[in-house]
């Protein structure tokens, strides 16, 4: 796999270093306009660092783009009249459609549009995509290197800013989430340090069981209520004061925002 990062920021950084990590590449060229503070990437033997786009595109098959929406038009009319029916073009770029990519680049080229998280710094990215008629054909490929950073989901694209809402902001929530139990473990008497080990890896284990089972939330749950027990009144308690009601509700406020940002 000859791949190339057009725009090694934060994202594309840890997208290279998924790959990396994996020995996912043959060959990986880095590319930014400022290059001094990635040279270190080249300790790799395998990876070119250098502020060239046409470059990169010349000498790889997988582009990944990772730069900020505002460049990204400009780079791609930099590069269109390098891209081969062999190059397939994954972008990371939030908000930018797939229709805006072929009328610069044309429909006959493999496009994929990705929406990973900020997880995926830590390899557990919950990574959406989706692609045009051709990309199709590459959404497999384009799975396989995200599936090394995580999890992936294929998507129609008109559910991309949904996924952005539960899998991008869903981050921040989820971080609420165990905010809020480790001050509620504070309050039973542990330290800051301890309460925030102990929400966070229970958190950590609520997901890996369902992950793992494959099982519906209530089922869990049903295991850890006794009748009449410490855990049901909680969860009561909980729901009494809008629990879920409230979460349902920030999601699609979230949404109703994006939907409003996109339109303006
Ligand atoms: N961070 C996330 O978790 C996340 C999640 C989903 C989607 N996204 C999307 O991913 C994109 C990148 O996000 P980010 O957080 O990684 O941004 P970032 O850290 O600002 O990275 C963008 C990189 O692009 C480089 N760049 C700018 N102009 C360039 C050019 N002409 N050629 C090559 N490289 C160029 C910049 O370096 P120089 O200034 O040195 O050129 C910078 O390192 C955004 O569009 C964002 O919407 C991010």
């Amino acid at each position: 796999m000859k791949i190339a990062i057009i725009g090694a920021g934060n994202l594309g950084l840890a997208i290279a270093k998924g790959v990396l990590h994996t020995n996912g590449a043959t060959t990986m060229y880095l590319t930014k306009r400022n290059t001094s503070e990635i040279k270190d990437f080249e300790k790799y033997g395998n990876v070119t660092v250098t502020s060239d786009n046409q470059e990169a595109v010349k000498r790889s098959d997988i582009l990944v783009f990772a730069v900020q929406p505002g460049h990204f038009a400009a780079i791609l009319e930099d590069v269109k009249d390098l891209l081969t029916e062999n190059h397939v073009i994954i972008s990371t770029i939030t908000g930018f459609s797939i229709v805006k990519m072929e009328e610069i680049i044309g429909s006959n080229q493999y496009i994929i549009r990705s929406m990973p998280n900020t997880a995926i710094s830590v390899g557990n990215s919950m990574t959406c995509l989706c692609s045009n008629q051709l990309g199709k054909k590459r959404i497999d490929l384009a799975k396989a290197i995200f599936n090394r950073m995580g999890h992936t989901l294929e998507i129609p694209e008109e559910q991309m800013q949904a996924a952005t809402v539960i899998c991008a902001s869903g981050i921040a929530f989820w971080m609420r989430l165990i905010r809020a139990t480790t001050q509620g473990a504070i309050q039973l008497g542990f330290d800051a340090k301890e309460a925030q080990e102990l929400a966070m890896h229970t958190c950590n284990g609520a997901a890996s069981l369902l992950i793992d089972s494959g099982s519906h939330p209530e089922e869990e749950i049903d295991r850890v209520t006794t009748p009449k027990g410490c855990t049901i009144e909680g969860l009561n308690e909980m729901e009494h004061q809008g629990l879920s009601s409230s979460l349902i509700r920030g999601i699609v406020t979230s949404f109703e925002k994006i939907s409003q940002i996109r339109k303006g």
